[in-house]
């Protein structure tokens, strides 16, 4: 978060920091440049750790100021760990998210010209650099940021790093590469963020910046973009479409359960607009040709977490729909096994953030390889979109809470449309087939309103649950990522071990492992899915029981036949095969959810994670 504007830096740095704590952290820090002195203050833990120093030593009031929250990667999360780092002559304070991946050889180079270094970060080593370069600089307005091109020259990795200047007291300078950076234009103020949040309170007009850019704000020059030569670069502006309270809990204990409860209208807004008049669907904003999108013989879905888990239920609809072969990769690996791509390959990247480092990673690769790329993101502005050959929106609005829920179902919806969309194109579908799936698209806000509604039962079991050892989650079909995403959200919600297993693997080992009285959470295809599914899986209820698992079963209204195996049973409203995921998967997000709060952990902020990956 950096500011430049008429308001005490302070309050406007300390309020960014708390709307960006959602990314998760483990320190935070702040700096402020006032009457010709540089003043930081930094503390391991979360906020209210800093504001208590902060009412210990009040920094003075400012009218520039920067401040980070820190996901420790080099170096533990302590105080001295914790950003800003400042140059060893105290002009010149820096923050930075990413890894700078050649500071080994930097900090060699300053520690041979004397530099102590106060910390194990690859932090400080640009702090040093940059107060090395700015005073080798003549005088002149853009000083420091031209210091901060001459040092991002020199580093190698991801970076996004916001620097002050005592001899600067208007000026505020960024530099990115990899790394998210959005800037924030008020009136007569000026805003640095990892991501609009950090000043949606103070203005929704927004620019966006691209690789390998330096951006000074200013309080009399505004805001100046270059490369890191120095040439002048005209940044793409727009407006953010939601505003403060919409990253505001509204009277719900955690993040987490209004996003679940936003869901119906999430999925909604991701329709809106899409569905077309006569049955068909109008995706205007895919920049890809009719005649590419003929052209394409192979598709890969590249994800990482829960958006993994999206891709994985796309594969079921895509191949479905369109007859393509679809591959679904976890984003870290995909580039290092070396995919068969080329011109007719489309790659589908999903992420909420849209700043998620291995998957923009696997994207460049994709580009690299010349195969089109098609993204779906949440978070307008981010950096996977602006790299794609085309994106997707979804409209989930703000995703706050770390673990995602409204994020997850609605990349679901849009993986449905480009499946729907790609079949509409190639016309390998009449057009009453895809009239029958859009009407039962329409119809998904309401179920999923339906399952919401019934949820106390959940919440029941919840407590019932909380003080479980091992959960295990089985499903087939496109059950079975239902059930991996169940796993998952138990796993970092709760601290629960927690498995997801395709329901047929069960008989190939992992049934050792239950016991009397472990949970074992069954998502249970609809009686009506092909090739006697459901049956199968019924059987695999049984089995589990039979060895003395306490079974919870989620199934379609009607299904009778797993009433007589199933200890707890969770109703669904009943949606074809391919659409089940969007309801079965709401009463797992509602029951990691209150497990984790009956056992009394930060549902929104869990341990160990950040909201947005941006480091390999
Ligand atoms: C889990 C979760 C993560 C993300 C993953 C990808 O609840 O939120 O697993 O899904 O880090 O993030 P995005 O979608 O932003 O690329």
């Amino acid at each position: 978060m950096g500011y430049v504007g008429p308001r005490d830096a302070r309050d406007v740095v300390l309020e960014g920091l708390r709307r960006l704590e959602y990314r998760g952290y483990d320190s935070a820090g702040i700096a402020v440049v006032a009457d010709g002195t540089l003043t930081s203050a930094k503390k391991a833990g979360k906020l209210a750790n800093l504001e208590k120093v902060l009412a210990d030593q009040p920094l003075p009031a400012a009218t520039i100021g920067i401040g980070h929250t820190r996901w420790a990667t080099h170096g533990g999360p302590t105080d001295r760990n914790a950003h800003p780092h400042l140059s060893a002559d105290g002009t010149v304070a820096v923050i930075h998210n990413g890894i700078i991946e050649n500071f080994a050889v930097l900090r060699a180079e300053c520690e041979s010209s004397g530099v102590e270094f106060t910390s194990d970060t690859d932090t400080e080593v640009t702090a040093h650099l940059l107060a090395a370069a700015y005073t080798a600089l003549p005088e002149g307005p853009g000083r420091l940021a031209e210091a901060m091109r001459t040092v991002s020259r020199r580093l190698e990795g991801a970076f996004t790093l916001v620097a002050t200047c005592v001899a600067e007291p208007d000026t505020v300078v960024a530099s990115r590469r990899s790394s998210p950076l959005v800037v924030g234009v008020g009136d007569g103020e000026y805003f640095l963020g990892s991501d609009v949040a950090a000043f949606i309170g103070h203005t929704r007009e927004a620019l966006e910046l691209g690789q390998d850019q330096v951006v000074e704000i200013d309080r009399t020059r505004g805001v100046t973009v270059t490369d890191f030569h120095g040439a002048t670069v005209q940044p793409t502006a727009y407006t953010v479409d939601w505003d403060a309270e919409a990253a505001e809990k509204g009277g719900y204990d955690w993040f987490m359960l209004k996003e679940i409860a936003e869901q119906p209208r999430a999925i909604a807004d991701t329709l809106l607009g899409r569905l077309g008049a006569n049955g068909g669907l109008v995706l205007d904003e895919v920049r890809l040709s009719d005649q590419e999108l003929r052209d394409i013989d192979k598709i890969f879905v590249v994800s990482c977490g829960t958006s993994f888990h999206a891709g994985l239920i796309a594969k079921y609809a895509i191949e479905h729909w369109t007859r393509i072969p679809v591959e679904v990769e976890l984003a870290s690996e995909f580039r290092y096994r070396d995919p068969v791509l080329d011109r007719s390959t489309l790659v589908v990247v999903i992420s909420q953030s849209g700043e998620t480092m291995d998957t923009l990673m696997a994207l460049r690769h994709a580009r690299d390889q010349k195969a089109r790329v098609l993204a779906i993101c949440n978070a307008n502005g981010s950096t996977i979109p602006r790299e794609s050959d085309a994106v997707l929106y979804t409209h989930a609005g703000p995703e706050v809470a770390v673990a995602s829920t409204k994020g997850f179902l609605t990349q679901i919806v849009a993986c449905y449309l480009v499946g729907l969309f790609l079949a509409q194109v190639r016309g390998v579908k009449y057009e009453d087939e895809v009239a029958a799936i859009v009407a039962d698209l329409r119809r998904l806000p309401d179920a999923v309103a339906e399952v919401l509604a019934g949820m106390d039962a959940v919440r029941e079991l919840a407590r019932e649950l909380a003080d479980a050892n091992t959960i295990l989650f089985l499903g087939r079909h496109v059950g079975y990522p239902v059930a991996l995403e169940g796993a998952l959200k138990l796993k970092e919600l709760a601290y629960i071990h927690a498995e997801g297993f395709a329901a047929g693997e069960l008989k190939h080992g992992p049934i050792a492992v239950v016991d009397q009285g472990t949970p074992v959470i069954v998502v249970v295809p609809s009686p009506n899915s092909r090739e006697s599914v459901h049956g199968k899986v019924v059987s695999n209820i049984q089995e589990v029981r039979a060895r003395g698992a306490r079974t919870i079963v989620i199934a379609e209204e009607g299904d009778e036949a797993v009433v007589p195996f199933a200890d707890h049973l969770i109703r669904v409203p009943r949606l074809p095969t391919l659409l089940a995921p969007v309801v079965t998967v709401v009463p797992l997000q509602v029951l990691a959810c209150e497990i984790a709060d009956t056992r009394g952990l930060d549902v929104d902020q869990p341990r160990n994670l950040a909201k947005s990956v941006t480091v390999e």
